[in-house]
């Protein structure tokens, strides 16, 4: 398995590339499934989920070509062989269950095997089974699978309210509900710019939605949707994760494409610890003002909130800040294995339950550390970036899942980190 070793060094200065975002993307490849028309994605990011989602499509009997050295997708469903997503790909990643949605609402039928993913907590289905028993289908969980089944003549609309705030839950029913027969509202539905992403896709495929980016969501069943070509959007946490790279090290970086509208609270964090913000043409300009950071307390919560999926990274910032600051995690359970990997770094942090508390020491100091999950590693790299000496980040596959090339970014910003290549 790979390993980064990062050593620090110095403020980090230049421009840096946002990919297209991963969570978006991950949800744009299913909608293939419900039309027979083609669908092309640009502006993919290059990562291994996404590779396993051109997977999962393909033993559907989904045409998947990757273009221009991955960025561009062109897919088709014209001719699918198969409702039933296999464990051995489903175990790889979560989002797999995107699929259930499509394949109910085009086939009436899909077994699905319940899916793996990052360790951050139980991770339950229970609420895209819901959502689709809503618009009529029968849920059978058996060996592992979910077996659902639509009622005679298809999905019909129906109104369903989400206890809790699910992206992807949000995305199964947006996707099903468009070819359900009748009208489908969703409340607290979530209000990502996914969401958003993927409602912007799906209606340039004909469908009718209204309410994306509010909690309440109105979709008008279709008989079918066409094809269509889709640019995803930014990738908000890539963005703010090369954000807090010169906040940790100094420096002044452009990250090209960032705008503030998909990162507002965390922007406003960023600006209360003493970092600069500004959005350019080129993208978001991020400088650390003279000085120590402060310390910030952070709350998560669903967009337009603090994103869960840069909690670990601004805990790392909060290591070498002035001050105590309290980092709350209101999404998943079980998301702060970064922090003893942090404390072997010289960091001072006490969790209790769904607080971490860090109080910020001056200087973070090198040491091997084990990345536990897909953010937990990223900010490792960063916390190694600031310290003192050299820290090797091991198993650093769950990496790979989510950010493309970046060793060669950040190299460029003129950090210093290279990948070795594990057994
Ligand atoms: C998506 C993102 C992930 C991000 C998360 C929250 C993708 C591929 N992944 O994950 O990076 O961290 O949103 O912003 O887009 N829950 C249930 N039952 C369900 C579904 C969810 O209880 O059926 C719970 C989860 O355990 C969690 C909360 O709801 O506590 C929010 O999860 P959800 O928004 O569904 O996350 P994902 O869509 O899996």
């Amino acid at each position: 398995m790979d390993s980064i070793l990062v050593t620090g060094n110095g403020p980090l200065n230049g421009d840096i590339p946002i990919a297209g975002a991963k969570n978006a993307c991950l949800t744009l490849m299913p909608a293939t499934l419900l039309s027979e028309e083609p669908l092309t994605l640009t502006n993919a990011p290059r990562l291994s989920d996404i590779r396993t989602m051109t997977l999962l499509l393909q033993s559907l009997g989904a045409e998947v070509t990757a273009m221009h050295e991955g960025k561009v997708l062109a897919m088709s469903s014209h001719a699918l062989t198969s409702q039933r997503a296999e464990y051995d790909i489903v175990r790889k990643m979560r989002a797999s269950i995107l699929v259930l949605g499509p394949l109910l609402a085009r086939f009436g039928y899909a077994e699905v095997s319940l899916p793996g993913g990052c360790a951050i907590g139980a991770r339950p289905v229970d609420l895209h089974l819901k959502v689709m028993e809503a618009l009529g289908a029968e849920m059978d969980l058996r060996d592992g699978y979910v077996h659902a089944k639509a009622p005679t003549g298809g999905l019909r609309g129906g109104a369903f309210e989400f206890p809790i705030v699910s992206v992807g839950a949000t995305e199964n029913a947006l996707m099903a509900a468009s070819l359900a027969k009748g009208t489908t509202v969703l409340k607290n539905a979530a209000r990502e710019p996914e969401i958003v992403d993927l409602v912007e896709c799906l209606r340039k495929m004909g469908a009718q939605i209204e309410g994306e980016g509010t909690p309440t969501i109105t979709i008008q069943g279709v008989d079918r949707l066409g094809g269509a070509t889709h640019r995803v959007v930014t990738d908000r946490i890539e963005l703010g994760t090369y954000m807090l790279a010169p906040a940790i090290c100094g420096g002044e970086v452009t990250c090209l494409g960032g705008r503030i509208s998909l990162l507002q609270a965390f922007c406003e964090k960023l600006d209360a610890a003493g970092i600069s913000v500004e959005e350019t043409d080129k993208g978001l300009k991020v400088a650390r003002k003279n000085g120590r950071v402060k310390a910030v307390d952070v709350v998560t919560e669903p967009f337009p909130g603090f994103p869960t999926d840069l909690q670990a990274q601004m805990m790392a910032l909060m290591c070498t800040a002035e001050g105590t600051s309290v980092l709350e995690e209101k999404i998943f359970e079980n998301r702060f294995m970064h922090a003893p990997e942090l404390t072997r770094m010289g960091a001072r942090i006490e969790v209790h339950g769904g607080h971490a508390t860090v109080t910020g020491v001056e200087r973070l100091k090198g040491a091997p550390v084990m990345a536990t999950d897909l953010r937990a590693s990223v900010s490792l790299i960063l916390a190694g970036l600031a310290a003192e000496g050299e820290t090797m980040v091991n198993r650093v596959y769950h990496l790979d899942r989510g950010y493309e090339n970046v060793e060669e970014k950040l190299s460029a910003l003129g950090a210093r980190i290279e990948r070795v290549k594990g057994q």
